[in-house]
């Protein structure tokens, strides 16, 4: 099986990928919300790009199966101890809300061991409701009990630490977690629409698996998950429909490959 790539076709079909061969797939798929992944628009419609033209407007019942498909395969390469981390958001259909929930019928048989909060700061903004700043994560496992946890790798200062209390001024950093959107002046910044930030994975990557073991993301965007796969000295698979993405994600990872220091407290791994 070759590591260390992204093949440059869709994610529904990821037959370069043995079964059970992966220990870890984190992604956050196209949210179906009409973002711009890079297509060309005349007169409002879109045209294509370089690539292969991606529409982010599918109709639901279509983007819900492409999701199913990919959820499939991923359950099919995954490690009998895998995990997966999901990341959706609620979508606002112009009345009201749409939280997300109907993906939990995709991991039918596995098992939810978080549903976490993403919060950040910035965002859209809104007059007659508050304004939408947080997405999930959905952490399934495999296995019921047997999948790596390592919680000591990404403890956090307890600000409430008191030695006669507590053993440790570490705490579990719990299931909501803050964490800045990338901003346009940050080092690790991209032009693409949806870039996640470094810590945020590598949170989970350092969390759900260990040195040696493989990282896939079936929508690798900009290359976020394999540049922190390759900092933590894990190896990343990965596929992005988009070819100017995947040029830009291999630069990315190059020129970050001898960077070992991230940004959570400075862990060096
Ligand atoms: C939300 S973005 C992922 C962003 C990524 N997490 C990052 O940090 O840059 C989703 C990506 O999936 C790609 N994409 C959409 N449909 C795809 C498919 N069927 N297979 C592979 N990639 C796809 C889009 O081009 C886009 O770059």
């Amino acid at each position: 099986m070759e590591l260390d790539i992204i093949f440059n076709k869709s994610c529904e079909n990821m037959s370069e990928l043995p079964d059970k061969s992966v220990n870890l797939m984190v992604t956050s798929p196209p949210y179906n919300i009409g973002i711009d992944y890079g297509n060309k628009h005349v007169n409002g419609k879109v045209v294509g790009s370089k690539g292969v033209k991606y529409s982010d407007s599918l109709p639901e019942e279509d983007y819900r199966k492409m999701l199913k498909k990919v959820i499939d395969e991923t359950r099919r390469v995954l490690t009998d101890n895998g995990q997966i981390w999901f990341n959706i958001k609620n979508r606002y259909d112009g009345k009201q809300v749409i939280p997300p929930f109907w993906v939990m019928d995709l991991f039918e048989g596995m098992y939810l061991k978080n549903l976490i909060i993403w919060n950040y700061d910035w965002g859209g903004s809104t007059n007659k409701r508050f304004a939408p700043r947080y997405e999930y994560f959905f952490f399934y496992t495999k296995h019921k009990d047997e999948y790596t946890f390592n919680l000591d790798e990404v403890k956090i200062p307890a600000l409430n630490y008191r030695p006669d209390r507590y053993k440790s001024q570490l705490k579990n950093p719990s299931d909501v977690w803050r964490m800045a959107l990338v901003s346009g002046n940050e080092i690790e910044r991209t032009n693409h629409p949806a870039q996640y930030p470094e810590e945020l994975i590598e949170r989970i990557i350092l969390t759900g698996t260990n040195e040696g073991e493989i990282v896939l993301d079936p929508f690798m965007g900009s290359g976020t998950t394999a540049v922190v796969a390759k900092q933590l000295n894990r190896h990343y698979v990965g596929y992005e429909i988009m070819k100017d993405y995947i040029e830009m994600a291999n630069k990315r990872i190059e020129k970050n490959s001898n960077n070992k220091i991230l940004n959570l407290f400075g862990h060096e791994a």
